[in-house]
């Protein structure tokens, strides 16, 4: 089939090449003529395991081409996906759908006679209907469910697929285009427009919860001295818990989960339903930063200021060189603030945080950071973080203190090494206890 894929940042990129490998033919558009340009020489923007490889192949293979013509897109294809970003408004909790609008408008005025076009971003539950009925064209509603650092893989093998549909047209129209998936024996399922909208902030709201639950009962921990790790893993063995997205830490970031949850209460209050707790989740994120602020200080003795601090990590997750609303360049510019010297290494994040934050000090390599610190933050669990040798990270630094942030670091292997190691939500280990309560 002849595809065309509407917005080429990370959701339409992937999708684009995805199409392609699938064996449709593909145009992706987009109004930035270098994003444009740099896709067609088959360069990826960002970091997304496999993607570069992909659209390198299908952009030689001529089954994936970009262009920033809508007439061209138009005249192109029948079936018209939009993965244009929705972020959060300016004046507002809610999704601003400025871009969504436009490229709705923009294809639908070069659409051929019965186009299907496709939605894919995430949007506040009405969207849909409001557009079909604005364009007057055949609409469906089909939300992707992607990770970052897995993007491809959940595109070519996804959970589920999502169809919302007002017709069986526009239902056999998205089975062929996904049909290898289908015959793969990938569920679907098959929805309303609200249904199909809501079913992704649904499972984007239960994730953010999830966390933020793990990570409430980490403040709990911490104020009875328990253990939230041990916790984590002891409830995570009733499959009704389960085990995954259980893992405490300094809370989730990225570019989905913190405003598709603000723009989802905000979307409830509209409707006239509360979906309060939805705020707190975001708050218990939220202070989960705060937490890690405060017991900097505490360990440099009552204030940051001209303290030298390590940061490891910048991307909101490891595997990806994300940025947006990353909980460790959070506390790491929180910390400059407040007068600490903070130096930040990441593996795949350093270009994107030194754009973001130019006022925070960079090092090419965690030893190069590490060296004279007074005091070490774990922000972002990247492997290669797990292999520090404590031993010889404790000659670099001018004082060996560590705040384990994600929970992964080996405690026993740090104290050994005579470590002051604090990890959220876990006690002190025996013969710190001076250093409680932190
Ligand atoms: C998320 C959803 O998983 C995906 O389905 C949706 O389409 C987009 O949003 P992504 O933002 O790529 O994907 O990241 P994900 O791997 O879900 O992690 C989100 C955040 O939660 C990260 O900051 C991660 O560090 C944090 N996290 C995750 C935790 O703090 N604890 C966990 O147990 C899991």
């Amino acid at each position: 089939m002849r595809l065309t894929v509407i917005g080429t940042g990370y959701l339409g990129a992937t999708h684009a090449a995805c199409m392609a490998e699938l064996g449709h033919e593909v145009l992706g558009v987009d109004v930035d003529p270098d994003k444009v340009a740099a896709l067609q020489a088959g360069r990826v923007p960002f970091h997304e395991p496999g993607l570069p490889e992909l659209i390198a192949k299908h952009t030689a293979s001529g089954r994936l081409r970009f262009t920033t013509d809508y007439a061209a897109a138009g005249a192109f294809a029948d079936v018209h996906f939009v993965c244009v970003g929705t972020p959060q408004r300016q004046d507002s909790e809610g999704a601003d759908l400025t871009y969504v609008d436009a490229a709705f408008a923009a294809i639908a005025g070069h659409a051929a006679e019965g186009a299907l076009l496709v939605g894919k971003s995430t949007v506040p539950v009405g969207t849909a209907g409001r557009l079909a009925d604005t364009f007057g064209a055949e609409v469906a509603w089909n939300p992707e469910f992607l990770r970052e650092g897995f993007a491809v893989e959940d595109t070519l093998r996804p959970d589920r697929l999502v169809f919302g549909v007002r017709s069986s047209r526009a239902e056999t129209i998205l089975r062929q285009v996904y049909a290898p998936v289908l015959d793969a024996g990938t569920p679907l399922v098959t929805a309303d427009f609200p249904t199909a909208e809501l079913v992704k902030t649904a499972a984007n709201a239960f994730l953010a919860t999830k966390i933020s639950f793990i990570n409430a009962m980490a403040e709990i921990c911490e104020a009875a001295g328990g253990d939230v790790g041990v916790l984590a893993e002891a409830i995570g063995h009733d499959d009704r818990i389960g085990r995954k997205f259980l893992r405490a830490g300094v809370g989730f970031g990225g570019g989905c989960l913190p405003k598709d949850i603000r723009a989802f209460a905000h979307r409830a209050d509209e409707l006239g339903v509360s979906l309060a707790f939805l705020r707190e989740v975001d708050a218990i994120n939220m202070r989960r930063r705060d937490k890690v602020v405060e017991l900097a200080r505490e360990l440099c003795g009552g204030s940051v200021l001209g303290a030298r601090i390590a940061v490891l990590g910048a991307a909101f997750k490891p595997g990806s060189d994300d940025i947006r609303d990353s909980p460790a360049l959070n506390v790491a510019a929180r910390l400059r603030l407040d007068g600490a010297d903070v130096t930040v290494y990441d593996p795949e994040a350093l270009d994107n945080a030194r754009k973001a934050f130019p006022l925070l000090g960079y090092a090419m390599s965690a030893e190069e950071a590490l060296r004279g610190a007074g005091l070490v933050l774990h922000l972002t669990e990247w492997p290669q973080f797990r292999e520090i040798d404590p031993e010889r990270a404790a000659r670099l630094v001018s004082r060996p203190y560590l705040v384990d942030g994600r929970g992964v670091l080996d405690a026993d292997r740090w104290t050994a090494a005579g470590w002051h190691f604090r990890a959220l939500g876990r006690p002190a280990p025996v013969g710190e206890r001076s250093l409680q309560g932190l």
